[in-house]
């Protein structure tokens, strides 16, 4: 139901279930959980998340396991769909959504665990727990407010409704659109940083990661902290020297 490949420096996780949308089913979730881990012993510097087929990346929870859950399954479902989104969130290297089609409720909310979304003109999201008299459990009300803003959230969530590519893209929720096929454009989006070394990498994301978490004097601190870091680096004494001796640096991951 998981599929999961490796290309060179990265890897490709698709959710294969195209005949229920690539539902998350609690087993989905699982095989997600342990492809993540398996991608996490190897050396590759961007992953990459889609769906199988044309329609979907994702569209959301499996609503006919959901029906009749008791409701200590049901905060259990919850917390295994958190944990295995936050897994992903904190997973070593950048991720990428590459959403090719409808990303809905658990779908929206696994692209929202992703470090980036790219989406095709045709991708459709929304958190529409609502109409089914829920709320996101997987991440969706914490997420989203991160990337668009509270009242923006609040009224994604409140009302359930469908949002296009061009507005995920207006308001933050997608970072780019792809032009032709979405997996493409998410491999040549990694390819725009994936070359850089990958200490630089890692302390960039943690900093900006951390930004809406804390005050700003606390993430200023933080800041501080984790750019001395990058200064101690190797890396950063030879893309200092390259830069004066005028020629491309050779990271070397140290
Ligand atoms: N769970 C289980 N099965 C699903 C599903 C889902 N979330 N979404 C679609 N399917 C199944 C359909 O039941 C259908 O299967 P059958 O052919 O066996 O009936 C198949 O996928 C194709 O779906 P549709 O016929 O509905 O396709 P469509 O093109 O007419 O509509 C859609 C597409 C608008 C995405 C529609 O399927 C839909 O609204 N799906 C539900 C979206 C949703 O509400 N997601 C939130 C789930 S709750 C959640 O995610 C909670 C959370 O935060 C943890």
């Amino acid at each position: 139901m998981v599929k999961l490949l490796r290309e060179g420096a990265l890897a490709l996780l698709t959710l294969d279930r195209p005949e229920a949308l690539n539902a998350l089913s609690f087993a989905v979730i699982r095989d997600i959980g342990a492809a993540i881990d398996e991608a996490a012993g190897w050396d590759i510097r961007a992953l990459i998340l889609t769906g199988t087929g044309e329609k979907a990346f994702c569209a959301g929870a499996d609503i006919k396991e959901l029906v009749g859950r008791s409701l200590m399954d049901e905060r259990a479902g919850s917390e295994l769909g958190q944990r295995v989104f936050a897994k992903l969130d904190s997973f070593k290297v950048p991720s990428i959504a590459a959403i090719n089609g409808y990303a809905f409720g658990g779908g929206l909310e696994l692209a929202m665990a992703c470090t980036f979304r790219v989406a095709s003109s045709k991708a459709r999201v929304g958190l529409p727990e609502i109409k089914l008299g829920l709320i996101p459990g997987y991440g969706g009300t914490q997420r989203l407010p991160r990337l668009v803003g509270e009242a923006r959230a609040a009224e994604i969530v409140l009302t359930g409704r469908t949002i296009d590519a061009e507005e995920a893209l207006a308001i933050g929720l997608v970072t780019r659109l792809a032009d032709g096929d979405v997996v493409e454009a998410a491999k040549a989006f990694a390819a725009e940083f994936t070359g850089y070394g990958l200490p630089a990498l890692a302390l960039a994301r943690a900093a900006v990661r951390r930004a809406l978490d804390v005050p700003l004097d606390e993430g200023l601190r933080i800041e501080a902290d984790l750019s001395t870091l990058a200064y101690r680096t190797e890396d950063a004494a030879e893309g200092l020297t390259a830069f004066i001796e005028k020629r491309k640096p050779q990271f070397r991951d140290k």
